[in-house]
């Protein structure tokens, strides 16, 4: 843990209510991820800590990118596709590894996060399909000096509205209560902009008020369980797995013909381990 020493404190660790354990801290290094032999070439990922809670993998990412490349590895090609919270790029590495992707995804996090994302972009070989940027769903403001910060929404960045995403991935973000109205901002600017997007959203339920995220949500967008042959099992450790969509959008339509088509080809996949652990820590 000799690495971990000079690590800044983690707000997540401050989760004193937590009903779930956290990831087990680990030191800086490398770690190989097939999301349960979904890809053949593993995902490299250099994870470290000291730059934040998101260099290291955390359990509703695993979900959603196994969930990605089991379900969506033939449908993205054409997508333009961006994460949200990256941390070291999961996810949406996994995507770019796996689904065939064709134009750039985009892992976006904070400052903090940006060389470990650029590191591991690097790591996989995949500068011709992933960039990182910077998307903070909050900026400090004080209206005069003496006053204490408080965070408002901040726009979303220019590269982002030229972008246009049409497919949002979340992975594990929902875990700190003060930032849910920030981040509830910037999905909905998301769709705002483009309301055809489709928001891959997972989360572990850490404590109850989690569960207001989920509330926001429904009043914002059309909230779906999506279809996964794995919900059995990470529904008992705490994880959720929804879309969101633009009420009454086309995405909400494909999304919905989209799941019943899983389901029909799910019952003829062979069946496949299923194990949906923790990170390897
Ligand atoms: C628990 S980590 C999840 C990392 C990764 N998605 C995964 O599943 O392993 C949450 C991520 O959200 C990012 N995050 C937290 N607050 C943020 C904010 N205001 N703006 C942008 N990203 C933020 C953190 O930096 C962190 O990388």
């Amino acid at each position: 843990m000799g690495d971990l020493a000079a690590s800044p404190p983690l707000d997540v660790i401050h989760i004193s209510e937590d009903l779930t354990p956290l990831p087990e801290l680990k030191p800086a290094g490398n770690t190989d991820i097939t999301f349960d032999g979904q890809l053949s070439r593993p995902l490299r990922l250099r994870e470290d800590l000291r730059t934040g809670c998101g260099g290291q993998t955390w359990p509703a990412g695993m979900v959603l990118g196994k969930h990605m490349l089991r379900y969506h590895r033939h449908e993205l090609q054409d997508a333009r596709i961006l994460e949200l919270g990256a941390g070291g790029g999961l996810v949406g590495l996994a995507v770019a590894l796996g689904c065939g992707v064709e134009s750039r995804l985009m892992l976006t996090d904070q400052n903090e996060m940006l060389e470990l994302m650029k590191h591991n972009i690097a790591l996989n070989e995949v500068g011709s399909k992933a960039t990182a940027s910077i998307l903070n769903w909050q900026v400090h403001a004080r209206r005069q000096a003496q006053e204490t910060p408080l965070p408002v929404g901040e726009p979303l960045p220019q590269e982002v509205l030229d972008y246009k995403p049409n497919v949002i991935l979340a992975g594990e973000c929902v875990y700190f209560e003060p930032a849910f109205p920030l981040l509830m901002r910037t999905l909905q600017d998301l769709v705002a902009l483009n309301p055809d997007a489709i928001i891959y959203f997972c989360f572990k339920k850490r404590r109850r008020a989690d569960m207001q995220f989920v509330k926001m949500a429904r009043k914002a967008f059309t909230v779906s369980e999506i279809f996964d042959d794995d919900r059995p099992i990470f529904s008992r450790q705490s994880l959720f797995l929804f879309t969101f969509t633009a009420k009454a959008s086309k995405a909400a339509a494909a999304a919905a013909g989209r799941d019943s088509q899983t389901r029909k080809e799910s019952r003829t996949e062979e069946p496949s381990p299923v194990v949906v652990a923790a990170p390897a820590l």
